[in-house]
This record gives structure tokens, sequence and C-alpha cells, in this order.
């Protein structure tokens, strides 16, 4: 059973824009709703969750072709997809003040804000609407993309083109998408603007059970190497009528928020949907041919997709922690080490003597020359900067002090255990980079 955690989400909500990890959208206005923005070190800790991505599935792979598609695409590409008519939640809006609600959020014929009546349930279009050039008419409506997949499918055929893969293979992507949700909520949970990481894969249509098998094991193989609980994490097969438009089959991964169990990842079958209906509102062949069997058909499609937004509040708070260290309570993250936006925080004991100062600004720049993610800190003493440290999860804080002058040795201080021991500044790169 989950429990409801509102205090933990304070905390942590407190704790990311205290210490410059996110936040609120155009604050100073008042913020916009389902709109969030990333500090220094929530920037930091999204590009090491990204780069981590792109290893996995791209990088360290020889069947994943990485792209990076244009935001804003020909409308036509929505309307084959389905999106245009077809992406929509279901939406009530209140008779007295005219509040609008998702149908699924609300229980009764009631208005949760006045009480006033609720009509009847409509669609809603999910896609922002934009125009493009100088005219507003219909024919200048396109939409930002509610989904990076649409990018790939459409460079489907660049990438056959360009690298004659054969199947399976995948494309993979990592940007911005956008949804006019109803009712955004629960910090970075749902918004209207968000990043994307997603793998259209390739597959033989006669291959997709397995590959749909293979691809549940990656994604829990990467929910570990993220540092998310997996603990915390439930597959949910998705039924009849409540898939998306495109899917014969979705496993949605939950995960157990503070606000409830709900989606974190999902995995579809989109089957060959996409690649037909593109061909035929393009009018071009985007049918693969087998080079064995001479074969053409369109390849079915397995799709992983990760919100980048969600794997950021799942890794915060899987690795939020408070505890006590030498009789005082403290907070910390516990992220894994790769991901941490600082790997290390090279302090001088104090600031006001020279040659500790400058001793310590050495070490920093030779460390920082190898590992780009080190801080600088002398505001205030030690215990404060081990707690600013520890509060956006630096594995590490390294003290040049007065032994350092006699022997090169500095502390290094281990976040989680709080434990120190002495290492010679000629072995801190190693130390830092196991
Ligand atoms: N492409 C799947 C999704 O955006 O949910």
């Amino acid at each position: 059973m989950t429990t409801h955690d509102s205090a933990l989400m304070e905390k942590l909500i407190a704790l990311t824009k205290r210490r410059g990890f996110v936040y609120q959208g155009s604050e100073i206005y008042g913020g916009l709703a389902g709109t969030w923005d990333l500090g220094p070190y929530g920037v930091a800790l999204n590009n090491n969750i990204k780069s981590l991505w792109w290893r996995m599935f791209v990088e360290d792979r020889e069947d994943v072709y990485g792209v990076d598609a244009a935001i804003l695409m020909n409308p036509k590409a929505w309307e084959a997809s389905g999106h245009v008519s077809g992406f929509a939640d279901p939406m009530v809006e209140c008779a007295k003040c005219k509040r609008r609600f998702r149908a699924d959020h609300v229980e009764g014929p009631k208005c949760p804000e006045c009480g006033g009546k609720l009509g009847e349930a409509g669609q809603f279009n999910m896609m922002f609407k934009t125009s493009i050039g100088a005219s507003e008419d219909s024919s200048s409506v396109t939409y930002l993309r509610p989904e990076t997949a649409g990018g790939m499918f459409v460079n489907f055929k660049n990438i056959v083109d360009s690298f004659h893969p054969k199947l399976p293979f995948g494309t993979a992507q990592i940007g911005k998408a956008f949804r006019n949700e109803i009712a955004p909520r629960d910090f970075l949970f749902r918004v209207r603007e968000f990043e994307q990481m997603e793998i259209e894969y390739f597959v033989k249509p006669s291959a997709w059970k397995d590959l749909f098998e293979y691809w549940r094991g990656q994604m829990h193989d990467w929910i570990t190497k993220v540092g998310i609980d997996s603990g915390k994490v439930h597959e949910l097969e998705v039924p009849d009528g409540e898939r998306a438009h495109y899917s014969l089959r979705t496993v949605d991964f939950e995960f157990d928020w503070p606000f409830g169990r709900k989606e974190l990842y999902g995995l579809a079958y989109r089957t060959d949907y996409d690649l037909r209906n593109h061909e035929e509102f393009s009018a071009v062949d985007l049918k693969f041919t087998d080079e064995e069997t001479g074969d053409r058909f369109w390849p079915h499609v397995i799709e992983p997709t990760f919100g980048l937004g969600r794997t950021l509040l799942a890794v915060l708070l899987s690795s939020y922690t408070e505890d006590e260290l030498g009789g005082e309570k403290r907070t910390y993250l516990k992220l894994p080490k790769h991901l941490a936006p600082v790997k290390a925080a090279v302090f001088p004991l104090l600031k006001n003597k020279p040659q500790l100062v400058e001793k310590a600004r050495e070490v920093y720049a030779m460390l920082k020359k190898e590992i780009p993610q080190i801080e600088w800190d002398d505001n205030g003493n030690i215990g404060k900067r081990y707690r600013r440290q520890d509060e956006i999860g630096t594995p590490y804080c390294i003290t040049i002090d007065f032994d350092t002058l006699e022997n090169n040795t500095v502390t290094v201080r281990d976040r989680d255990s709080g434990e120190q021991e002495r290492v010679a500044i000629g072995e801190l790169i190693s130390k830092l980079k196991a």
C-alpha cells in the first residue's frame, strides 16, 4: 500500500528550491502552472541523467541511432500519428465558476472548487497549437510536439538510407515535449513542458513479443543504474481501453510517489501503426526490405519511453535521506556518485590563511582539469560546508589543512558515513573516479 507523504514532498521541494535545483517557472510573475525551471545543480543532475541514458542506450550499443529532430513539425505528421484526432483527455467544466477538470480526477457531479454543477464530459485535445509565419489562418497551424517519437518516425527512412541497418534496430532521442495538461500537479510529475528520453525500436512483426520482454528487462536495468529505488517500482499491464491510441500492449512502470502510485515510465508495442500511417499521409514509401527474403513490410515498433522530469524527481526522492551524524540531525542526498552535480568540494581549512588558500586553489585547479564538476567552498566553518555539500549530494569533501603543507596529504570526508581519511594529493583523482 502506498502511503501519501505530503510532508516529504514539501521538504524535497523546499530543498530543491533553496539549493538551486528547481525553481517555479516565471516565479516573479506568480509562476506559470505546469512549468519549472532548473537551477545550476538541477541542470547538472539532469545532464548527468541524460548522459547516462545516452551512454547506455545509444553509445554502448551498435543497434540504436541517435537523432535530434525539430520540435515544430509539419502538422500532417500529427494527423498521421492520430494526435490531432485522438490525443485528448476527457474534461468537465463547472457551469458556475467555469473551471475545467480532468473527468477522471473528480468524483461526483459537483465542482471540487465551488460546488457548482459539472457539465457533461467532453474531449480536450492536449496539443499546444501555434502558427507558423505571419498569418494566423488555419493553413498556418502547427503544434508543439506532444512526444519526441514523431520526430523519429519521420526520420525512419533517412536512417535506413544513411546506415542500412538490419532489423532489429532503434532510434533514440532526448528532447522537449509539450502537453496542455488540464490539471498540472505534483511538482515535476504532471507538467505542460517536459523532456522525454525515447527509443523507437523497429522489429520484425514476428519478433515483437520477445523484444518487448527484452526491453522490459532493459528498463529495470536502467532503473537500478540511475539510482531509483526499485522496491518502489511496480509494473502495470495497461488494460484495453486505457492504452494510448497507437498501442496494442503497454506496460507502465509505476513508482510509489509520496502522492500515490503512478506512472514513471512506459513500454508500448506500437505495431506498424506509425510507419503505416506516415506512409499514407506523406505518400512516401516507408516499408523496409528484408535483405534475406526480399520481403517488404512496415517494421513493428517497441517503444520504451522515459520522462526526464519524472526521473529527476524519482532519483531525488530515492536519495533524500535524513539521519543523525555526530549527534546532529542532517539531511542529505544519497545520490549515486556518477550522478551527483558536484563530484567533490575543495576547502581550505581556514580562509584567512593565505598558505592554505593557495595550496587549496592548487589542488582545486588540478582536480578541475580532470573532473569539471568540482566546487570551491570557503564560506563559513567546515561543519557548515559539510552540511551544504551533503544537501546537494556531493560524495566527497576535500580539506587542505596544516598537515597538507607538511606532507601533501588532504582529508577526504565521505558523504554517507561522515568518516574522514587522509589521502595523498597524487591519489585524489583515482579516488574520486573509483
Ligand atoms: N511516446 C510515448 C509518450 O510520449 O507517452
